[in-house]
């Protein structure tokens, strides 16, 4: 069975052909990153403009590269949320379009769902339920029992900032750049970990997260370094700001919380695995230390398959589908679209 994925929730025009769920046929990606460094992070308006330059041409090469014809496909799978609306509404209005033309049944799928199923793009798949997903990206930190293909139990989620923004916005306060993730882990190498012990918010009793208080705590040690010391964007901190050992401390703290609440989580419901997904599951500490924490193997994606792409979203789409899921003609953007139930 092969699905046309289509992923424009955020800053990637991506468009994937993905055989059975499993096997990547092709999986292009158009990143944004570039045209959003000079405002610091995304701009929504600017993002749904662009996909709609990119993503014509982005879905005839993903049909190019799979070297398939339109006749071969068997259906078309689309994020229709969580993102952005206006984003969100170039990819499902495609989808709609080339599912009307070619007679193909359509799916509308969950971003977050999408991130997790991309734990299914290699190597042997999971084999046996329930599943520990921890989903840490720009705009998510939850922590899901999946029981089964498309069942999942939300056990928490962030009360604040999401684990990605979180190193997005302090890489910024930094002088690091956009985005923020692979920066501070850059910066992170030369920096020692243990050079300022920065607050976790373990919020007691529950599977929250909670990262503003890390944010602002690593604004006030910043501003010990200098009276009145610029933070605008683009502006450099003087020299004697130690950023290396700001952006390793910084780091442990987040992957700290990530992974003791993981531990426990996997401790409490008894799972079988634990599935790391998100932007943030390409962070190399936080995957060395979850193996070493949790008492049950971890997978994770490829670093290009942890971030956003259409491989994932015909993923979940083909393991929707097999259950004989569709989506009609009134599918629409859900901008704040949740997954699964809550605890
Ligand atoms: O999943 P994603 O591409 O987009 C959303 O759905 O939000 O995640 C993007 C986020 C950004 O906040 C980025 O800074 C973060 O993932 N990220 C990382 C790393 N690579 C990307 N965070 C920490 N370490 C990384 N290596
Ligand atoms: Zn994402």
């Amino acid at each position: 069975m092969l699905i046309l994925g289509i992923e424009t929730s955020c800053d990637e025009t991506s468009a994937a052909v993905v055989r059975d769920g499993r096997f990547i046929l092709s999986n292009v990606v158009a990143s944004q990153i570039e045209i959003h460094r000079r405002y610091g992070g995304v701009f929504p308006e600017i993002a749904s403009r662009q996909h709609i330059l990119s993503i014509i041409p982005v879905i005839e090469e993903a049909i190019e590269k799979a070297q398939v014809t339109w006749d071969d496909l068997n259906g078309v799978a689309v994020t229709y949320g969580p993102g952005l609306a206006g984003s969100l509404l170039v990819g499902v209005n495609v989808a709609k379009a080339i599912a009307w033309a070619r007679g193909l049944p359509i799916i509308g799928i969950n971003h977050i769902e999408a991130h997790i199923y991309a734990n299914w793009l290699v190597g042997e798949p999971p084999s046996d339920f329930p599943l520990l997903c921890l989903v840490v990206s720009g705009g998510h930190t939850s922590l899901f029992v999946m029981r089964d293909h498309g069942e999942y139990e939300e056990l928490g989620h962030t009360l604040d900032d999401a684990a990605g923004e979180a190193f997005d916005k302090i890489a910024r306060l930094l002088g690091l750049g956009f985005p923020g993730g692979p920066a501070i882990e850059q910066e992170a190498k030369y920096g020692n970990p243990e050079a300022f012990n920065f607050p976790r918010a373990w919020l007691k009793g529950t599977y929250n997260f909670s990262f503003s208080g890390l944010k602002t705590a690593v604004l006030r040690e910043i501003q010990r370094y200098g009276e009145g010391i610029s933070l605008k964007p683009g502006v450099k901190l003087p020299s004697s700001v130690p950023v290396a050992d700001l952006a390793a401390s910084f780091q442990e703290a987040v992957v700290d919380v990530l992974v003791e609440k993981t531990r426990q989580a996997a401790l409490d419901y008894k799972v079988k695995e634990v599935l790391l997904a998100g932007g943030v599951a390409a962070n190399s500490l936080l995957r060395e230390r979850m193996k070493a924490a949790v008492p049950v193997p971890v997978r994770w994606p490829p670093p290009e398959l942890c971030t956003d792409n259409a491989a994932m979203v015909a993923a979940a789409g083909y393991f929707n589908m097999i259950k004989g899921l569709r989506s009609g003609w009134d599918l629409d953007v859900v901008p704040n679209l949740k997954l699964g139930t809550r605890r």
